[in-house]
């Protein structure tokens, strides 16, 4: 498969979560959920939390503080980047981007219902952010790197727009070192299959200038394949 041909499918599949609202079919057991617990949900709007559809909580791994600027690669319903506004606010902001103009319209909608202003949708992709250099603190995603057919231009592109000292903290999918994940198209959009091997995905951060990279398994999703969080630092 080349990489238009993935983008088109992941594009399909979350063009169809848009439209029956995080009801997509694909894999039995997704994931292993979203990792929110009630109260985070509370904070957040019961609209977007229900179209969540990552494997972590990379807003609480964020440690975010008032007056940063986030950003939420691959905003979906909006959850992450809501959470997010609130804990940067007054003087922060949270942006988010996403390639679909559907779920750029929901988020949108999720954050006026939230009662949050500090916050701004991008129509654009991942492996070409619409924000200039150094201009970010924090840079989260839940779910959505694995998605990407190259990780290569995102990761370069996370390094571009973080500030020096500006931290990664995201929710993943990542293989273990030897395995590699089958590659049909729905599986692709939906079952992790184009999750990175971790030692490559450590050696992809430090070769486009992160620091102290790290990756953590949270849960297994499938045989070899497994929710984590990724951390790192703009050196
Ligand atoms: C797992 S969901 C979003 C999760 C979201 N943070 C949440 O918790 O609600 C994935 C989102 O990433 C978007 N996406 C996937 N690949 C992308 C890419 N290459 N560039 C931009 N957006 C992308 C999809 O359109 C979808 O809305």
């Amino acid at each position: 498969m080349n990489d238009e041909t993935i983008h088109d499918d992941v594009r399909a599949y979350y063009r169809d979560a848009a439209r029956t609202r995080g009801t997509a079919p694909g894999c039995d057991d997704r994931f292993g959920a979203s990792q929110y617990d009630s109260d985070t949900i509370a904070d957040g709007t019961s609209t977007a939390a229900n179209l969540s559809m990552g494997c972590g909580n990379p807003f609480a791994m964020a440690d975010l503080r008032p007056g940063e600027v986030v950003l939420d690669l691959g905003s979906g319903g909006g959850l992450d980047v809501i959470l997010s506004a609130k804990r940067v606010a007054p003087n922060g902001k949270a942006y988010g981007v996403d390639f679909l103009e559907e779920m750029l319209g929901i988020a949108r909608a999720n954050a006026a219902e939230a009662g949050v202003s500090n916050v701004e949708f991008l129509h654009g992709m991942i492996e070409d952010l619409p924000l200039p250099d150094a201009s970010v603190d924090v840079v989260i995603s839940n779910c959505v790197i694995n998605l990407a057919p190259d990780k290569t231009p995102v990761m370069t592109e996370i390094a571009r727009v973080l500030r020096p000292g500006g931290r990664v903290a995201i929710s993943d999918i990542v293989a273990d070192d030897g395995v590699a994940p089958s590659m049909s198209g729905a599986e692709w959009a939906d079952c992790g299959a184009g999750a990175l091997q971790k030692g490559a995905y450590l050696e992809l951060m430090t070769s486009v200038g992160l620091v102290e990279p790290s990756i953590e398994y949270t849960h297994e999703t499938s045989p070899g394949l497994n929710g984590a969080i990724v951390r790192a630092t703009r050196g």
